[in-house]
């Protein structure tokens, strides 16, 4: 089942993000918290509220391991759109959450052996002891992750053709130079097995996926449709986000 929190702003729905990874990360103390992490515009404010959190209020990472969804393929990890460089930017370098637990598909490797590191990261997600909190935005199709229209609920970590649709939205962010065609994406069903989930939309572009997401019939055509087979999902909305429900 779903739940559905509405806020007047994404300012709200940064802080309840927010209060749900503080209180995982304060309850797992040094044992350690599980963190799924995404990137795009839309987890922005919660992470700007959890550097916050932890400079002023001390809230620590330390004992923490991060995964994050997906990153573009191929692109270099100091490349200024990877999303490796977008979570040091927004989140890492500003929080003591040490290297060697950021953990984020690699951009760069090569096809021949690209299936066993995939399998490497699903191994590494599963040593970690399974994502506690996972944080997902949602595309204007519907995609989460990099999983796009037509993904299988039976999915893995894989590497994936990004949709026209996608990469035309990214093209402004990479400024004239070619958005990469392909991505490495955790699957939806590495995305199914976190024990709680998160979704953050805010804004009226994102009305009807998250409309046809939370109320319409799980399907392929829609991948955040499959959100509604989880039994510990909770959409966080800002009211343009939510208006078509
Ligand atoms: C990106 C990411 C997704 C993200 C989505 C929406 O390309 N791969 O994980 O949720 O597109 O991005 P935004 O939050 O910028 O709208």
């Amino acid at each position: 089942m779903s739940r559905v929190e509405v806020f007047v702003d994404a300012a709200g729905v940064a802080r309840a993000a927010a209060d749900a990874f503080e209180a995982l990360l304060r309850e797992r103390g040094k044992d350690g918290a599980v963190l799924g992490l995404a990137t795009g515009s839309t987890p922005l404010p919660l992470y700007r509220e959890l550097v916050r959190r932890h400079r002023e209020e001390g809230l620590p990472f330390a004992h923490a391991t991060s995964f994050n969804l997906d990153e573009y393929w191929p692109i270099a990890p100091d490349h200024p759109r990877s999303f490796a460089r977008f979570m040091d930017e927004h989140l890492f370098d500003h929080l003591d959450l040490p290297a060697a637990r950021r953990h984020i598909p690699s951009g760069l490797t090569p096809v021949p052996g690209l299936a066993a590191a995939c399998q490497d990261y699903e191994a590494a997600i599963a040593a970690a002891g399974g994502i506690d909190l996972q944080v997902l935005g949602i595309g204007v199709n519907g995609h989460i992750g990099f999983n796009e229209p037509g993904a299988l609920p039976g999915s893995r970590t894989r590497m994936v053709e990004l949709d026209d649709s996608t990469r035309a939205r990214a093209r402004g962010d990479f400024g004239g130079e070619e958005v990469p065609a392909r991505a490495v994406t955790m699957g939806l069903a590495t995305i199914l097995e976190a024990r709680r989930i998160l979704v953050l939309a805010t804004g009226p572009d994102k009305a009807a996926a998250v409309a046809a997401a939370i109320d319409g019939p799980a399907t392929t055509a829609l991948p955040a449709s499959w959100l509604q087979q989880h039994p510990d999902v909770t959409w966080l909305l800002d009211a343009p986000a939510a208006a078509a429900r």
